[in-house]
C-alpha cells in the first residue's frame, strides 16, 4: 500500500485528499505552483505527517502521486519523476479556463487520456474529479460504514486501477471501476455522476456563492450502486460544454 501520497496541487481538491491522507495514516508531499513556504500554513494544519516541496520532489516522494491541478497546467508535471508510477488525475476541462483544445472539443481524447499522452511513462487514473472539495472530505467513512460513498474511477492500466481503488479504500471511499481513459467522459463535468449526486438539489447561485454553500452542506452519501448507474446512463457530450455552478473558473479561485 502507497505511504507516501506526493501531491501536485494543493489547492481546493489536493489539501481535501491531504487531510484524508494524514487522518489515514499516510505521510504527505503537499507542493503548488510557487515556493514550499506559501504552503506552510497548510502543512502546520496537518501536522508532523505532512510537508511541503517542489512539484519535483512531491513526485520524487509519492509511492503514488495525485495531479490536482487546473488542466492548463498539466503540461508543467515532471514526466521523468513520475515514470513508473500511478498517477490520480482530479482534472476537469473547462476551456474558458485551459483554453481550447482542438483534441478535447472534437472529442478525440478524453482530458485524462491527454494527461496520459504526456505521462506516457505514467498510469494515470481519473479519480476525485466528480466531487466537491468538501463533500469529499465531509462524505469520507471507514469501510463498511452504511452511509459510505463511492467514486467513479478509470485508466487503462488495471493494477493502477487497483491502487487508486486502494488509496480510496484507505480514505473513506469505495470506487467503482468505469473504464478506461478513453470512456471517462462518464464521469466528466454535467453527467449524471458530477457532483450533484453528493449534494442534492442545487439552489442557483453565483460560483463564488456555490462554494461557500458547499462548505455548509454535509453532503449526500451515494453508494456504489448508485455512482455505477449513474455513470451507466452517461451520454456524451461535447467536452468542456458543461456549466455548473461548481469547478468552473471563477475570479476568486483561479
Ligand atoms: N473545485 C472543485 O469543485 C473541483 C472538483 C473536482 C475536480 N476539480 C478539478 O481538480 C483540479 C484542481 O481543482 P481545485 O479546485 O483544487 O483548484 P485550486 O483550488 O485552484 O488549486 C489548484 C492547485 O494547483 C496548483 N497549480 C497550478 N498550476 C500548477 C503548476 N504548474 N504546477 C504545480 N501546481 C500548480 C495551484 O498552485 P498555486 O496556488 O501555487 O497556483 C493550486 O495548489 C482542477 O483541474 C479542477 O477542475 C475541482
Amino acid at each position: 500500500m502507497s505511504r507516501t501520497l506526493g501531491l501536485i496541487g494543493s489547492g481546493m481538491i489536493g489539501s481535501a485528499l491531504a487531510r484524508l491522507a494524514v487522518a489515514a495514516g499516510l505521510e504527505v508531499v503537499l507542493s503548488n505552483s510557487r515556493d514550499p513556504q506559501t504552503l506552510a500554513g497548510l502543512v502546520a494544519d496537518l501536522g508532523a505527517h505532512a510537508r511541503a516541496a517542489t512539484p519535483l520532489e512531491a513526485a520524487r516522494a509519492g509511492d503514488l502521486v495525485v495531479a490536482a491541478i487546473p488542466l492548463n497546467a498539466y503540461e508543467d508535471l515532471p514526466v521523468e519523476a513520475l515514470s513508473g508510477k500511478t498517477v490520480l488525475d482530479t482534472a476537469n476541462y473547462y476551456p474558458e479556463r485551459d483554453g481550447h483544445r482542438a483534441e478535447l472539443d472534437n472529442g478525440e481524447l478524453t482530458s485524462s487520456a491527454l494527461l496520459q499522452r504526456h505521462l506516457a511513462g505514467s498510469r494515470v487514473v481519473k479519480a476525485c474529479n466528480n466531487i466537491t472539495p468538501h463533500q469529499l472530505f465531509s462524505l469520507a467513512r471507514p469501510a463498511g460504514a452504511p452511509d459510505r460513498s463511492a467514486l467513479p474511477i478509470a485508466g487503462d492500466h488495471a493494477d493502477a486501477k487497483a491502487e487508486a481503488a486502494r488509496l480510496l479504500d484507505l480514505l473513506g471511499y469505495d470506487s467503482v471501476d468505469i473504464g478506461t481513459l478513453a470512456t471517462s467522459w462518464r464521469s466528466e463535468p454535467d453527467t449524471p455522476v458530477y457532483i450533484r449526486p453528493y449534494l442534492g438539489e442545487i439552489p442557483a447561485m453565483s460560483v463564488d456563492a456555490f462554494l461557500r454553500w458547499t462548505s455548509r452542506t454535509p453532503g449526500i452519501p451515494v453508494p456504489a450502486t448508485r455512482v455505477a448507474e449513474l455513470a451507466e446512463t452517461a451520454v456524451r457530450r461535447p467536452a468542456g460544454e458543461a456549466r455548473l455552478p461548481s469547478d468552473s473558473p471563477s475570479p476568486a479561485t483561479r
